[in-house]
């Protein structure tokens, strides 16, 4: 029986939620500078935006028993470097537009010593009101850009204007870890010291089998996709499904505090062709907007893409989410189930919207593995399930 569904599954290359390194860009060799603003003074290099969240709480003197206001649509591995810190969290809406709520904003700040934004799926959120009421009452402003690598807004890469920002890089590019901290007045405390290997190693044969899972060649497919079900459980992904629709979250990796990004993540992010991420990422985003627009039932979480936004993925509304996973699923199109997870710090009852979106949103893939075709199979799954 799994040597039929993995046959079946096998043969057509499935389409990855997340991109997959080529062989040679795991190899690669490069010396080229990062790109702006990754070789700015104030910024520092660390294995996850997680990681670098504790380390913006140190650096911004934030003392178990302070309260930071955050938002309350949120995937809930955030929230924890907060919480393992003794922090105390308020929590505050977001509009339609996914920028802070200016009333929920200021009920939430009131009493806390920072707060956070968050500028969701790439898309870049409008700072003005946050930055000017968090100015005023004297507390710092954090950005986590951990979906927005290469977002600008205005010109501007996103996470310049805030006191502190976070990026998580292997969201976006095929890495096998890395994120970032920007301090605005670069008062950043401590060094990155190296990553654990074993963890890198691990990282990288998990990426290395997502390219053979998604490669042209139904051999290579095969061959990996057999080798996963032996080896059942292999891999490094937050969020796994416990059973039904029971989701649980793994951890802050304490054992990770301090580690930097890692030298092969570092080497791979210099030859990556930024450029061309971006321009692939908003390219399949329009593409699957337009395509997608006539079919009932699937609402963008915003209706345009705004520019200068690189897009982690195309968030959509869908009142039957869960059957169209379904049958992306039985077609081997990933998608994501934007954050199934509930994290018991967020007093639901008070954001319907949020709750909302988290167990009807999902993101369809817009990453810069994808070709053209995959594209075109995923719609063509969606067009079928919708009956048209
Ligand atoms: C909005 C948001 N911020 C931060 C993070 C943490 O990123 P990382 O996995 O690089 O620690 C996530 C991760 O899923 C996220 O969705």
């Amino acid at each position: 029986m799994i040597m039929e569904e993995v046959l079946e599954v096998a043969a057509n290359r499935p389409v990855a939620s997340m991109p997959w390194p080529t062989f040679g860009s795991l190899l690669s060799y490069s010396q080229r500078p990062l790109p702006h603003p990754f070789s700015s003074p104030g910024m520092t290099l660390w294995t996850s935006a997680r990681i670098a969240l504790w380390q913006a709480i140190r650096s911004l003197d934030l003392k178990s028993g302070d309260r930071v206001a955050v938002p309350a649509f949120c995937c809930g591995s955030e929230l924890e470097p907060f919480l393992i810190a003794g922090l105390e969290l308020s929590f505050f809406a977001v509009g339609e537009d996914l920028a802070p709520d200016p009333t929920s904003f200021r009920k939430a700040i009131d009493g806390s010593s920072a707060a956070m934004v968050t500028h969701y799926f790439g898309l870049p959120v409008d700072l003005e009101p946050a930055l000017e009421m968090t100015r005023r009452k004297g507390i710092p402003l954090i950005e986590d850009c951990a979906h927005a690598l290469y977002t600008t807004r205005a010109g501007e890469q996103v996470g310049l204007a805030g006191d502190a920002a976070i990026y998580s890089f292997w969201k976006t590019v095929a890495l096998p870890d890395g994120g970032a901290l920007h301090m605005r007045k670069g008062t950043e405390k401590g060094a990155p010291k190296p990553p654990p290997p074993e963890l890198i190693r691990k990282a990288t044969r998990h990426l290395l089998s997502r390219t053979l899972r998604s490669h042209p060649s139904a051999i290579l497919r095969k061959t990996e996709g057999m080798r996963q079900q032996l080896r059942r459980g292999a891999g490094s992904i937050q969020l796994r499904e416990k059973g039904g629709d029971e989701w649980h979250l793994i951890k802050f990796p304490n054992e990770l505090i301090g580690a930097g990004m890692s030298s092969r993540s570092l080497r791979i992010f210099r030859a990556t062709d930024h450029a061309h991420v971006r321009e692939r990422r908003r390219h399949n985003y329009i593409r699957l907007q337009e395509a997608l627009a006539e079919i009932p039932g699937i609402v963008p979480l915003v209706p345009h893409l705004p520019d200068g936004a690189c897009p982690l993925y195309f968030p959509v509304v869908v009142e039957e989410a869960a059957r169209l996973r379904r049958a992306l699923a039985a077609e081997a199109v990933g998608v994501k189930h934007i954050w199934p997870y509930f994290h018991a710090a967020v007093p639901w009852e008070r954001f319907p919207r949020e709750h909302h979106w988290k167990e009807k949103a999902i993101g369809f893939p817009v990453h810069q593995s994808l070709r053209e075709e995959d594209i075109e199979r995923l719609i063509d799954v969606v067009k079928r399930w919708s009956g048209r």
